[in-house]
């Protein structure tokens, strides 16, 4: 078995983590864990989402957030748009990528965009020419790809249903997720497989929330099938407010050390990552939730 050599990591703490935080979390506080996730070699940051500020209150500042960060040449700045409207939105804070995001599961998807699967697909048609018209490339999230908070498990034929509807209008990339962390690694593994059918292995992400704890078994379950693209969250921040008890993404700092164990290039110092996230955590009031970066820590005081 031939791993990847090089991965790439897509930090989705500013928005996959920071929209599901209680306590809102000042814009100038975003724009420094932006700031400090690309010092520590993020080559790819996803900042904020042009939703609904009924729906996610916590990303009512995506343009504040978008205009105060200092953008470092070679690092790419993607947002969520659901819609045109959010995509319209958008347009002025220049993001390189924008997200559509869809779901294998039905229920998950009126409970999360307030439309079915189809209604979602008709959505972002024109967010994707719209986009590429801009010379922006278009990332096609896919949530509920293992499990779904509404419907239980999801099979492997209606994730290939998904990313052939977003190949079809031209998402150039697409995100396996799972969403409530409930996957295993051959359950992931068919997942991915699914998607296979419709992208290349260049272009597919794993997004695993950890909730079960299995999100590094099924980054490197991912890995045994050449995938070297996955969104991470400093600090395992994270969650969906319609994925209730669905926690964080994996780590980064977890990942970027299994990589590096491993011999597997990120590009990432895990020392600046670890302060990027020791920097947020202080700021949400708690400590890290990564065991890597928990454990560095304690040995960085002696
Ligand atoms: P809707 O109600 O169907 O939209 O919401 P609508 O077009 O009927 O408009 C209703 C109201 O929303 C109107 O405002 C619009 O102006 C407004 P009102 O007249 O009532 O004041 N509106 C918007 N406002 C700002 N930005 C927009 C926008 N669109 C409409 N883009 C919508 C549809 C998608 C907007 C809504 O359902 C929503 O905001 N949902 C939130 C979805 C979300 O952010 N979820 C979390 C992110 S996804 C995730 O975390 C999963 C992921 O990490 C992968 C994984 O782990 O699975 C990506
Ligand atoms: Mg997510």
């Amino acid at each position: 078995m031939t791993l990847p050599q090089r991965v790439k990591l897509v930090d989705v703490g500013p928005r996959d983590g920071l929209q599901n935080e209680k306590q809102p979390v000042p814009a100038a506080v975003k724009i420094e864990l932006v700031h400090r996730l690309q010092d520590a070699g993020l080559s790819e940051i996803e900042v904020t989402s042009f939703v609904s500020p009924k729906w996610v209150p916590q990303m009512a500042d995506n343009a504040e957030v978008m205009a105060g960060i200092v953008r470092k040449s070679g690092v790419r700045y993607s947002v969520l748009t659901p819609n045109m409207q959010g995509f319209d939105a958008a347009v002025a804070s220049r993001p390189d990528e924008v997200v559509v995001f869809g779901s294998a599961s039905e229920a998950f998807s009126l409970k999360n965009i307030n439309c079915s699967i189809a209604q979602s697909i008709e959505r972002f048609r024109p967010v994707v020419l719209a986009a590429k018209a801009l010379g922006m490339t278009v990332r096609g999230a896919m949530s509920c790809t293992v499990g779904c908070p509404y419907e239980g498990e999801i099979a492997p034929h209606r994730v290939a249903y998904l990313a052939g509807l977003m190949k079809d209008i031209g998402v150039d990339h697409v995100g396996v997720s799972d969403t409530i962390g409930v996957g295993t690694p051959l359950k992931v593994q068919r997942a991915l497989e699914a998607t296979l059918q419709h992208y290349d292995v260049d272009h597919i992400s794993g997004h695993y929330h950890d909730t079960y704890g299995q999100a590094l078994a099924n980054t490197l379950a991912s890995l045994e099938l050449g995938i070297w693209n996955f969104d991470t969250s400093v600090a395992g921040l994270g969650g969906c407010p319609y994925a209730k008890g669905a926690t964080g993404n994996v780590a980064t700092e977890d990942v970027v050390y299994m990589l590096h164990g491993m011999g597997i290039e990120t590009g990432i110092d895990l020392d600046k990552l670890i302060d990027a996230g020791n920097f947020i955590s202080e700021a949400l009031g708690r400590k890290p939730l990564s065991r890597a970066a928990n454990a560095l820590l304690a040995k960085r005081l002696g």
